[in-house]
């Protein structure tokens, strides 16, 4: 768990730290010849980086790579970094070390650091950690095999260069260690959104969208591979825009008069969704001023796109969201909130929060508080800010919240947070909910575990069903992360 944040449920997906530094292996395709050489990828992060594995491995074992989960017997050590707030990086730096030993025992192995920090850090990293030969930038991975070779000849090899188009559309993502029931899509590549506290704008470069056919595509494929869940990922969900009319290249979609010709998010929700009603269609991450009651009302037609909206935000304060540069205040959010609760009324929320930003007074911090007590959060992630060099924060405001005050909010925020999810899941006892079942519960081969349509984890007793089945389930009992059951009809 880094130091400066909480996630305390096993409920995706902002970071999820039971996937923190998860390895991934691939059988290479059997149209392409080995090239003898063998890669391990450890992956960190939020879920677009995980993702980004997928297409990493994908490229590499197009190449003529072989994946490998013992870094011993790799040629290649790929680290996917995250940049988010500095104790991310620190647990990658700290990483890096561990493997440096590699490189007198294994002749010829190589380290590459791929993703936000690289990004970043750009050639720095170079120099700053003499052990990486290679570094690339979340839109550089197709020249990764090149890189590779590069790096072999003895020079460190380094593309950070940023685009404007790539969004790795025809790359199909290889998913080997996925529970084989839910994936992960990615729909957009960046952020144009820069909030003044976060990075991503800087690491991940200008907001683009995926073609939705080949979304689609990929959505229809993964159905028919036994897939019953897909989550659509991108930094700011609502503003996907994607229009197949060559005459629309390069044109502002977001323009009223080209609506007809534009798919945007609310279309393409329903075109997930009507690839088949057994599939459950969820996404993340909503963004409050952009997020449509054209969404919404999506949702609401639909009983297979799922009833839970992950809507960041960051502060309850309207002087603070200012400075944060989020562009809604306190009123807009809570427009949006009930929104949310008028048009989907089972609907469950979650959200981001920060305490201690630039200039947070006590009364910015108790109106957080309140925005909690109001919305009655399902679930929430929750840090203490952390200043990243080179963003809008770091250049304008001082950091100027001492750190025992930011941990002291942050425990005030945790504690009310702990409180609602227990109440919000006590709410469910008595109620029956369809489940998706994923596989056997983590703590116990006896039960059964699986998602209702809320985002929330339920646990049951074993019942003779497969994975990816759904199933009518009773809630008899809650903690404040899980709602236990039992199966009333499959
Ligand atoms: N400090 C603390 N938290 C941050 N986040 C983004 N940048 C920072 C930062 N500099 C949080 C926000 C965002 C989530 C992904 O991470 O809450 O929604
Ligand atoms: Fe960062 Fe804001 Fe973009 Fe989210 S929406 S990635 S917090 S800039």
């Amino acid at each position: 768990m880094y130091k400066n944040e909480v996630a305390f449920e096993l409920q995706p997906k902002v970071i999820d730290e039971t996937r923190q530094g998860e390895t991934l292996t691939i059988e290479r395709p059997k149209t392409v010849k080995s090239n003898g050489k063998k890669f391990y990828i450890e992956s960190y992060g939020c879920q677009m980086n995980f993702a980004d594995s997928e297409v990493v491995a994908s490229i590499l074992g197009g190449a003529g790579f072989d994946s490998t989960n013992e870094f011993e017997e790799a040629d290649v050590i790929l680290l996917n970094t995250c940049a988010i707030r500095e104790n991310a990086e620190t647990r990658i730096r700290h990483r890096l070390q561990h493997f440096s030993g590699i490189k007198r025992r294994r002749k010829g192995a190589l380290i590459g650091v791929l993703g936000c920090m690289a990004e970043r850090l750009k050639e720095k990293f170079l120099e700053q950690e003499k052990l990486v030969d290679i570094v690339a930038g979340p839109d550089a991975y197709r020249s990764l095999p090149g890189l590779i070779e590069e790096a072999g000849s003895g020079q460190k090899a380094v593309n950070v260069l940023l685009s404007r188009e790539e969004t790795y559309a025809e790359i199909s993502p290889v998913r080997l260690n996925s529970n084989g029931i839910s994936a992960f899509i990615s729909i957009m590549r960046g952020c144009d959104n820069m909030c003044s506290f976060c990075v991503v704008p800087f690491t991940r470069g200008r907001e683009r969208s995926r073609d939705h056919r080949s979304i689609v595509a990929e959505a229809r494929d993964l159905y028919e591979k036994g897939y019953r869940e897909v989550t659509l990922l991108g930094q700011n969900v609502d503003s996907y825009r994607f229009s197949e009319d060559p005459q629309l290249v390069g044109k502002k979609l977001t323009d009223a008069k080209y609506d007809e010709r534009v798919i945007n998010f609310a279309k393409l929700i329903e075109l997930v969704a009507l690839i088949s009603p057994d599939l459950r269609v969820r996404f993340s991450t909503s963004h409050p001023k952009d997020m449509t009651d054209d969404v919404l009302h999506t949702m609401a037609k639909y009983p297979n796109i799922c009833k839970y909206v992950h809507l960041p935000v960051q502060s309850g304060s309207s002087r603070v969201l200012e400075l944060m540069n989020r562009t809604y205040d306190r009123a807009w959010y809570i427009e949006r909130m009930e929104a949310i609760k008028r048009i989907i009324p089972e609907a469950a929320i979650s959200t981001d929060i920060i305490t201690g930003f630039c200039t947070e007074t006590e009364e910015d911090h108790q109106e957080t508080l309140s925005m909690m007590e109001l919305v009655g959060y399902s679930m929430a992630y929750m840090f203490f800010y952390s200043e990243r060099p080179g963003t809008l924060a770091a250049k304008k405001y001082a950091d100027d919240i001492p750190e025992e005050i930011k941990k002291r909010r942050l425990q005030e925020v945790v504690d009310l947070q702990l409180k609602h999810s227990l109440v919000h899941n006590k709410r469910d006892v008595g109620k029956t909910f369809e489940v998706l079942v994923e596989g056997p519960s983590h703590r116990s081969d006896k039960d059964l575990c699986g998602r209702n349509t809320q985002n929330k984890m339920v646990v049951f007793p074993k019942v003779d069903v497969k994975p990816g089945t759904y199933v009518q389930v009773k809630v008899t009992s809650c903690t404040g992360g899980t709602l236990k059951g039992e199966v009333v009809a499959p």
